[in-house]
């Protein structure tokens, strides 16, 4: 078995710039880059030191000396990347949201299934040091039993058609967009997924959606809230009760500490793990474990986000294009 992967960049954006800083601070080089705009595609080789460019984008799916493929474009071009990927054997890291529905998730999982290969969404909260470690802590039962959760995320984004925010045709909204985010902190620390979903929404101008309620249980009784916007910061801040206290985590999603407040006595301890720099490179790394070793990347917490957010957009009529 191989122990050094290639990996191979799509998009040149802002996350695929992490990404390469990510390998940077690893002492490692991407092998490939492939863009839609090449002249981008040269540019980000010649900053990151790549030694390999795609004339078209076509090219990075059939190149045998690819083992692992990073997409990083906007929401709706995925599944069509992944279907090329999957299909010649590529291991795949994909941004979020993964896919636009159920239906192209479970096709894609049928791919990866099938050329026996490692499909993943890049959701860094479950590879966060911190999360992990939480998880422990929750589960020595000092905490006792989960009841609530409350998990807010805001941003300000301007209603600017240049970019996939608000825009319909790039698959725009608060929910592919953050909500995603949120519902994958709920799925971590909740025991099953929610069964009983709730929600209000406020459209944009552009008809996708601005701004969310969402209220969620699962069958153990454990419930969830959720607030989303995109047109309004919010604190970065999530917070997870249990009988006999509770947890605020700080800087989410890419957190590195978090509070407990045990409600008995009053007594409060910090948590510290990893670090909010060095997200994606727990990502890679947990990416390549499951490559090479067989880790889990939590591709059944993928599923259960992406059925919650189907239930949310069905319940709002809210289609995209692809999907009329
Ligand atoms: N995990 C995270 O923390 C995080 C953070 C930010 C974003 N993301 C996700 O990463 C993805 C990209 O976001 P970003 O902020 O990096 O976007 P961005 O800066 O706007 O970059 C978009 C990239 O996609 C390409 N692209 C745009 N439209 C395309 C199309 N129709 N077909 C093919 N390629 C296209 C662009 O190519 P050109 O150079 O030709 O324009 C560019 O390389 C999204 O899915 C987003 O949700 C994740």
């Amino acid at each position: 078995m191989k122990e050094s992967l290639n990996w191979a960049i799509l998009g040149t954006g802002v996350i695929a710039n992490e990404l390469a800083q990510a390998f940077q601070a690893d002492e490692r080089t991407l092998y490939s880059v492939a863009n839609r705009t090449y002249d981008k595609a040269v540019r980000f080789a010649e900053k990151y030191q790549i030694d390999k460019v795609y004339d078209s984008i076509e090219d990075v799916f059939t190149d045998p000396a690819v083992d692992v493929i990073y997409i990083s474009t906007p929401h709706n071009t995925h599944i069509d990347y992944l279907r090329k990927a999957l299909k010649n054997g590529k291991h795949v890291l994909c941004e979020k949201s993964i896919t636009l529905n159920v239906e192209e998730l479970s096709e894609a999982i049928e791919l990866a299934e099938q050329h026996r290969v490692v499909l993943a969404e890049a959701m860094t909260i479950y590879h966060m040091p911190l999360y992990r470690n939480l998880s422990r802590i929750i589960e020595s039962g000092k905490l006792g039993q989960l009841k609530m959760i409350q998990m807010n995320f805001g941003s300000y984004k301007e209603y600017d058609m240049n970019n996939r925010f608000f825009n319909p045709n790039l698959a725009g909204g608060a929910l592919l967009d953050i909500g995603v985010y949120a519902l994958s902190f709920v799925r971590w620390f909740m025991t099953s997924t929610p069964t009983q979903i709730d929600s209000q929404v406020k459209m944009a101008p552009s008809g996708v959606d601005e701004q969310v309620g969402i209220l969620l249980t699962n069958n153990e009784g454990e419930m969830a809230t959720v607030t989303l916007s995109l047109h309004a910061k919010q604190p970065k801040r999530g917070m997870i009760a249990f009988d006999k206290g509770y947890i605020e985590i700080y800087d989410y999603p890419r957190g590195e500490r978090a509070v407990i407040t045990y409600t008995e006595d009053g007594r409060q301890e910090t948590v510290e793990n990893g670090s909010t720099r060095s997200a994606l490179q727990y990502e890679v790394k947990d990416m390549e474990n499951a490559i090479l070793n067989g880790e889990t990347m939590y591709l059944d917490y993928t599923k259960d986000v992406m059925a919650i957010m189907a239930r949310l957009r069905e319940a709002w009529g809210l289609k995209y294009p692809e999907e009329k």
